[in-house]
């Protein structure tokens, strides 16, 4: 697998970059995925937001978070006025992306090969969303991004930055379908980007 070119990446624009994510071979996931993952929501939204991988549901429809986690996301964006439609007001809307573009077989953690191939991707869509507030769910969006491997718990709860953009961390929503007191703290989690993004 040839890995990809972060020179060729970094300066594409939305449409270059979906067809460069969508023929991408640079790891072994092409071979077992239906189809890549691209992101989805307003492409200037105030948010951002960075999962792990595609699921079963994702990789079936090609959008990022539409599986149980993803409702349970949509919920919680919801009762912030919060949505991943492509158009209307920036301050009230998100764009998804997840770390990897393809789902890993029966959903295993990413390998560190395919965090970094497909690293470019993710530091590409920021680049052009230019959020006022990324939200990084989970761990391996927290290690893409922050370069921690610190537990979420120990993260969670003030400001981080990220190429000088104020990020937030927070448990992933998987995680938390499992984990009630959790939920509590994700929440709050939310209302810290809320009032960063104002
Ligand atoms: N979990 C993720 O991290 N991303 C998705 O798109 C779906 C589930």
């Amino acid at each position: 697998a040839a890995p990809v070119d972060l020179g060729a990446v970094s300066g594409l624009d939305w449409q270059p970059l979906r067809e460069a994510v969508a023929g991408c071979t640079a790891c072994a996931l092409a071979q077992s995925r239906t189809q890549t993952v691209f992101g989805v929501g307003h492409p200037q939204a105030h948010w951002m937001i960075v999962g792990e991988a595609p699921g079963e549901q994702e990789d079936l429809r090609g959008e990022p978070f539409v599986g149980a986690a993803g409702q349970l996301l949509d919920a919680m964006l919801r009762a912030l006025a919060l949505s991943r439609a492509a158009d209307g007001d920036p301050a009230q809307r998100v764009y998804i992306a997840n770390t990897l573009k393809c789902r890993p077989p029966r959903n295993r953690n990413p390998a560190p090969d395919e965090l970094q191939r497909c690293e470019p991707f993710l530091v590409r869509q920021i680049e052009l969303v230019k959020p006022r507030i990324i939200l990084a769910m989970g761990r391996f969006a927290v290690q893409a991004l922050l370069r921690s491997s610190e537990p979420i718990g120990k993260l969670r709860g003030r400001v981080h930055r990220y190429q000088g953009v104020p990020l937030v961390v927070t448990y992933h929503p998987a995680y938390l379908l499992r984990n009630l007191p959790d939920k509590a703290r994700a929440w709050d989690d939310l209302c810290l980007a809320a009032a960063v993004a104002e």
